[in-house]
C-alpha cells in the first residue's frame, strides 16, 4: 500500500507491519497493534478480578465491543471466554485493528481467543439498532484529555486521539446498546467524567484512572 498522510500523521507499512507514525517519527517507530498474552499476564481466570472482568460479569458469554479502537478491550474479553463482536468505524484505527485481530489468529498463542472474535468496519449506531441482543455491550468512546494532564498519555491514547478527535455523538450509543444488551451495558469512563448521555447508571465499579458505569439491559433474556 502507498503510505496515507493525514495532518502530518503517517499509516504506512514498516516490512509488511502497518504502522502508525506521529509527525517525526521514523519508518519503524511507528505504532503497530500486536494483542498478546501481556495483555492477560496472569492467565483468563485473573481477568475476571480485574475492573474490566468484574464490570462485564461472570455470566456474560457474548458482547458486542460498539468503539473497539485498538481491540484491548475486545481482546481481554476474548481471552475470558466471550464470543465479541468488535466494531470500529475510523477506517485508520480499524485497518490496525483488523492487522492486530489476523496478526492474533496466525500466532499458535492467541488463535484460540481470536477465533472467539470478529471485526466489523462501520458505525456501531447502525449496527447495534439491527443488532441480535447479547449479554454485554462495552461502550468506550473518546473522552477530550484534562486540559493539564498529570502525565503523557500513552503512545496509544496519543495516536487515537490524533487519528480520531472527540466522538461527539457518543451519548446516541447509549440508548441503541439498552435495546441489544440481555445483561448489561458497560460504560468505560476517566475517573472524574460525566455520566455518558448523563444518564445516571445502575451501579459503577472504579479503579484507580477509570470508572465502569454499568446500565441494565432491556433486551429479553434468549
Ligand atoms: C477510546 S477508543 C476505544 C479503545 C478500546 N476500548 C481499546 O481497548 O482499544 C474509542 C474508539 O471508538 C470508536 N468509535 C466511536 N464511536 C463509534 C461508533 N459510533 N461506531 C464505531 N466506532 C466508534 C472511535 O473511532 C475510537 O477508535
Amino acid at each position: 500500500m502507498h503510505p496515507d498522510i493525514r495532518n502530518g500523521w503517517i499509516l504506512a507499512l514498516h516490512h509488511g507491519v502497518l504502522e502508525l507514525r506521529a509527525p517525526g517519527d521514523a519508518s519503524g517507530q511507528g505504532l503497530s497493534v500486536v494483542w498478546g498474552h501481556w495483555n492477560v499476564p496472569d492467565g483468563p481466570a485473573s481477568l475476571r478480578g480485574q475492573p474490566l472482568g468484574r464490570a462485564i460479569g461472570s455470566r456474560a458469554r457474548t458482547a458486542i465491543d460498539a468503539t473497539a479502537g485498538l481491540g484491548m478491550d475486545a481482546f481481554v474479553m476474548a481471552a475470558m471466554g466471550l464470543s465479541v463482536r468488535a466494531i470500529e468505524r475510523n477506517d485508520w484505527v480499524a485497518a490496525l485493528l483488523t492487522q492486530a485481530h489476523a496478526h492474533a489468529l496466525a500466532d499458535p498463542t492467541t488463535h484460540a481467543i481470536a477465533q472467539r472474535l470478529s471485526v466489523e468496519v462501520g458505525d456501531a449506531r447502525e449496527r447495534l439498532a439491527v443488532a441480535a441482543p447479547v449479554d454485554v455491550v462495552l461502550l468506550d468512546p473518546m473522552f477530550p484529555p484534562k486540559r493539564k494532564p498529570s502525565a503523557k498519555p500513552p503512545k496509544a491514547m496519543q495516536a487515537l486521539a490524533a487519528v480520531v478527535g472527540d466522538d461527539n455523538d457518543a451519548d446516541e450509543l447509549l440508548a441503541l446498546a439498552v435495546r441489544v444488551a440481555m445483561d448489561r451495558v458497560v460504560v468505560k469512563r476517566p475517573r472524574h467524567a460525566p455520566h455518558l448521555a448523563d444518564v445516571k447508571p445502575d451501579w459503577s465499579v472504579e479503579g484507580k484512572l477509570l470508572r465502569f458505569d454499568m446500565y441494565r439491559g432491556g433486551a429479553p433474556a434468549g
